[in-house]
């Protein structure tokens, strides 16, 4: 239904913005963990959205999105006071958030907007929540302060040492994972090399390590099979079976091809939108 957007704000120029968008509904039910399926135009296609907070009593959801090709562009394009077509949601499984001490909870780039509200739902329920976060230099982090409110400790890495250490947030998590074993769980979620870096990371320390994952869909609801993924050897459709997977059985390679099966197609949609929208 017609999802109006009270707040839009800028986090990276022309790159990632922030929405809060008023969703009772969806807001009365959403958990870490969830997303939304977006339509912006009645010719569009639909797509996913992370639901990176909730606000049940104000009936908000909050979502961070990068802008990649036409889709996003168009969402971009949109302001405060604008509706989305339809938002659907909550959907996919909610974290598993049980109380159990320390939990690692890892983001990079737009994953760490994603990953916040992962991060809150383990620290409401009173674990040790340590964050890392990533990105490739000081301008593109996202979400420090946000995350600095709640979580016992905050690590940043930047590429290029502009902020924090300077290197590979699986640095971080390295040294951690050496000097703390009280460490039950490490979440990820980024891109997908990083979130493959991050189990290669956490596997010779036996560190159960979850993965949210974001293959391209197309229902958002298990009926065309877009989403497939292969964990353990089987086929599980992420949007109803994830979005997160146990990141030790997760094929990488198979998702990082299928991500770029359409990559011909998506870049004459952008190229003709921009050239029509003048941006
Ligand atoms: C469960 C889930 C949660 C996600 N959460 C977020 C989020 O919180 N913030 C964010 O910025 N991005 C998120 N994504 C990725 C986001 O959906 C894509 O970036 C978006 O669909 C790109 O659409 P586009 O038309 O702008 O770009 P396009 O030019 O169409 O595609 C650019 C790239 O985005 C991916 N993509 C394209 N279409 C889809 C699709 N329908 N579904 C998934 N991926 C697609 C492909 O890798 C493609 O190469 C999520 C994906 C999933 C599956
Ligand atoms: S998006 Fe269609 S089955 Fe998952």
């Amino acid at each position: 239904m017609p999802t109006p957007i009270l707040e839009k704000e800028s986090l990276i120029p022309g790159k990632t913005s922030k929405l809060v968008l008023h969703a009772p509904a969806i807001a009365g039910h959403a958990r870490p963990g969830h997303f939304v399926m977006l339509r912006m135009s009645p010719t569009g296609e639909r797509i996913p959205l992370t639901i990176a907070d909730t606000d049940a009593e104000k009936g908000t959801i909050t979502i961070v999105y990068l802008v990649m090709g036409k889709s996003t562009a168009i969402l971009e394009d949109l302001k405060a006071g604008d509706e989305i077509l339809d938002v659907c949601g909550p959907l996919g499984k909610p974290t598993h958030i049980e109380k159990k001490g320390t939990v690692i909870c890892v983001g990079g780039g737009t994953g760490i907007a994603a990953m916040h509200h992962i991060a809150k739902g383990h620290s409401r329920i009173g674990n040790k929540v340590v964050g890392i976060i990533g990105a490739r230099n000081k301008d593109l982090l996202l979400f420090e302060k946000e995350l600095a409110s709640f979580v016992d400790e905050l690590l940043i890495s930047t590429d290029d040492g502009s902020y924090g250490h300077k290197g590979l947030v699986t640095d971080l998590l390295r040294e951690r994972l050496e000097s703390d074993k009280d460490v039950f769980e490490v979440v990820a979620v980024g891109p997908v090399p990083m979130m493959a870096a991050v189990a290669n990371t956490t596997r010779p320390y036996g560190v159960r390590t979850t993965v949210s994952l974001n293959p391209i869909m197309v229902d958002g609801i298990g009926m065309c099979g877009a989403c497939r993924v292969t964990v353990d050897g089987k086929t599980r459709f992420a949007c109803v079976d994830g979005p997160e997977f146990d990141g030790h059985k997760v094929d990488f390679d198979e998702l990082r091809r299928r991500l770029g099966a359409y990559r011909d197609q998506e870049k004459v949609s952008i190229d003709q939108y921009r050239s029509t929208h003048g941006n």
